[in-house]
């Protein structure tokens, strides 16, 4: 998804804009650009392709002097990743240029307005759009024609703007996508993400949505649409920039993996610690609604909650949810999960639900953002800045997070006694260590990988926990391997798909609940009588499973109920090592981004 970086100071800013840049690729982007202020002129470089191939086109910055700038990378939604499609866009004149994340609903409409005006259009894109606007509202204050720009625009925008008119002015504005302002000591910064300006300040503004920022090397005011000054908090930011770093390890995603048992610890501690989350008034429904892994945690979530606390459960996609004509009363607990907190279909699902009446309690991970404001409550996944696009360590802590709501909300119900409060804390917590215990177990894993990676099918199927863990090791597979896959509940599997077994078809079997085992055993044998290639997921001691499969991984002991946080490791590693064997590009795969902030 589109990345912003701002600068505004002393210092040659096409450098630092590079550098700001390279700390968002990781969100995933096809083209990008700058553009910087110099003896009154603005200069615009942009390119298709990966920022590299920008760095090149400017000497790594030198062909680009000047210390206001702004930079961008793009992943294309209003026309095809193109040099011409690229950020920033100017006015005709190319005295004003524009950055912009997210997207414009009626940019056809003014479009249309500015060409009868006589505005002549290169690009495809709605920023261009927003770029000439600009130009046809510009009347000697920056800031007045933004306002004016936000009557104007419907749809989500982070915007950066700078004018040649302005040298030591540089601009922000947003409405539903994401922006900060950086503080520095005579320079500012605007970018999309923390990472982006975290080397060089930790001191941030989080701009509301319709705040509008006037940064000069030696200040920031900020106002409302109305041009009022708004007092503004400085938030600290409190994470390393080492922890958005590779730290050693050959891919973001393996070092994400291998930090999941302190991110759960760290996620789960305080709360055991402190007691379980309390409820006003105990809801009578809970509807959980996410994208993608969140809602997977959610398919965990309904078995957990309905288990533990007996309260009825709905799982919803959000972009099914969001036009689904929801039932929410004010006894429902919505509960929003995301890590980024910026997903577009999730943010627009918490506010329909809000506007519902229904309680919105938001399991996020990135402190600040967008979810994590608008919701009642926030149960913060402890997880880090997860860079790897496939999530795992932030899946990871969205799972710890539901096991401490059911609990709550079975303690809330009356149906947790002290005792087995306990026992469950007590499993909880010694999940960091079954999991440390489960990673070191990584090498045998890359050698199933050698083995199966040329598999062109893949079928995950469970039953009960094991289906909802099935969904998610599917998901990962597929998202950085190529390979196609699918997961099925195991009893669905001969109402139709098993005919799609055949030979050497590799089918990875999850058996990990007590309960349901035996019919597990039971379809394994049906899809092994059809050819299949069994790879099984069992708990240590269940050895029985080794007569109908061709390899059984185990998991140590532990609650039954928290199984999905131990199979998922070896699912997320699987993964891992056969997108590895396939040379794929394992942080950044093909076609996906890391915050998907359109629809
Ligand atoms: C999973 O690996 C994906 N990156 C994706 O499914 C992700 O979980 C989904 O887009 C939701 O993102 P969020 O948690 O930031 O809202």
């Amino acid at each position: 998804m589109c990345g912003i970086v701002g600068y505004i100071g002393a210092k040659q800013a096409a450098p630092i804009l590079l550098d700001g840049l390279a700390k968002l690729e990781y969100r995933g982007y096809d083209s990008a650009g700058i553009a910087v202020l110099n003896e009154q002129a603005v200069g615009v470089t942009k390119t298709k392709g990966r920022l590299k191939a920008l760095s090149d086109l400017l000497d790594g910055g030198k062909k680009a002097a000047g210390s206001v700038g702004i930079g961008h990378t793009r992943w294309a939604t209003h026309g095809a990743p193109s040099d011409v499609n690229s950020h920033p866009h100017t006015n005709a004149a190319g005295t004003l240029a524009i950055v912009h994340n997210g997207s414009i609903e009626n940019y056809m409409r003014i479009k249309v307005f500015l060409q009868e005006k006589g505005y002549q259009f290169v690009s495809e894109t709605d920023t261009e759009v927003i770029a000439h606007l600009a130009d046809y509202f510009y009347e000697g204050d920056l800031v007045d024609m933004v306002v004016k720009l936000t009557e104007k625009l419907e749809g989500s925008y982070a915007l950066g703007i700078l004018s040649s008119e302005h040298p030591d002015e540089l601009i922000a504005v947003r409405k539903e996508s994401p922006l900060i302002v950086g503080l520095g000591d005579g320079e500012n910064y605007i970018a999309s993400d923390i990472p982006a300006i975290l080397q060089y300040t930790r001191k941030v503004y989080l701009l509301e949505n319709g705040e509008i920022a006037r940064l000069t090397k030696d200040g920031i005011t900020v106002y409302d649409a109305n041009k009022n000054v708004v007092p503004k908090e400085v938030f600290e930011v409190d994470w390393d920039v080492s922890a958005a770093e590779k730290g050693g390890y050959e891919h973001f995603m393996f070092k994400e993996i291998m930090e999941e048992p302190e991110a759960i610890h760290k996620t789960i501690t305080p709360i055991i610690k402190e007691g379980l989350l309390k409820f006003g008034r105990v809801p009578d429904r809970v509807a959980i609604v996410a994208c993608g892994s969140a809602y997977h945690v959610g398919v965990v979530g309904k078995y957990v909650i309905e288990k533990l606390a007996g309260i009825p459960v709905e799982v919803d996609i959000a972009s099914e949810f969001r036009y689904r004509d929801p039932i929410i009363t004010d006894n429902t607990l919505v509960v929003i999960i995301s890590q980024s907190g910026e997903t577009a279909d999730t943010l627009a699902a918490l506010r329909e639900a809000k506007k519902r009446g229904g309680r919105i309690l938001g399991i996020v991970n990135v402190v600040g953002s967008s979810i994590a404001r608008e919701s009642d409550e926030v149960l913060y996944t402890l997880a880090g800045p997860e860079i790897a696009v496939a999530t795992t360590k932030a899946y990871a802590t969205q799972l710890s997070a539901i096991y401490l709501l059911g609990l709550s909300l079975a303690k809330a119900e009356g149906r947790l006694s002290a005792a087995d409060e306990k026992i469950y804390c007590d499993a909880l917590e010694r999940m960091p260590e079954l999991i440390a215990g489960l990673l070191e177990q990584k090498d045998v894993l890359a050698q199933y990988a050698k083995q199966y990676y040329t598999a062109k099918n893949v079928f995950f199927i469970g039953r009960g926990l094991d289906y909802a863990v099935a969904l998610e090791g599917s998901l990962k597979l597929k998202e950085i391997s190529y390979i196609h896959s699918e997961a099925y509940g195991a009893g669905e599997l001969k109402h139709g798909t098993i005919s799609l077994i055949e030979e050497g078809t590799l089918v990875v079997a999850l058996a990990t609940q007590d309960l349901l085992f035996d019919k597990m055993v039971s379809n394994i044998k049906e899809v092994k009588a059809r050819g299949a290639v069994v790879l099984s997921v069992a708990e240590e001691g269940n050895t029985e499973i080794e007569e109908c499969s061709d390899v059984v991984l185990y998991i140590p002991k532990n609650n039954q109920l928290f199984t999905p946080s131990l199979t998922v490791v070896l699912l997320q590693l699987l993964a891992y090592y056969i997108a590895g064997e396939k040379g794929c590009d394992i942080d950044k795969p093909r076609n996906l981004a890391k915050s998907v902030t359109v629809e």
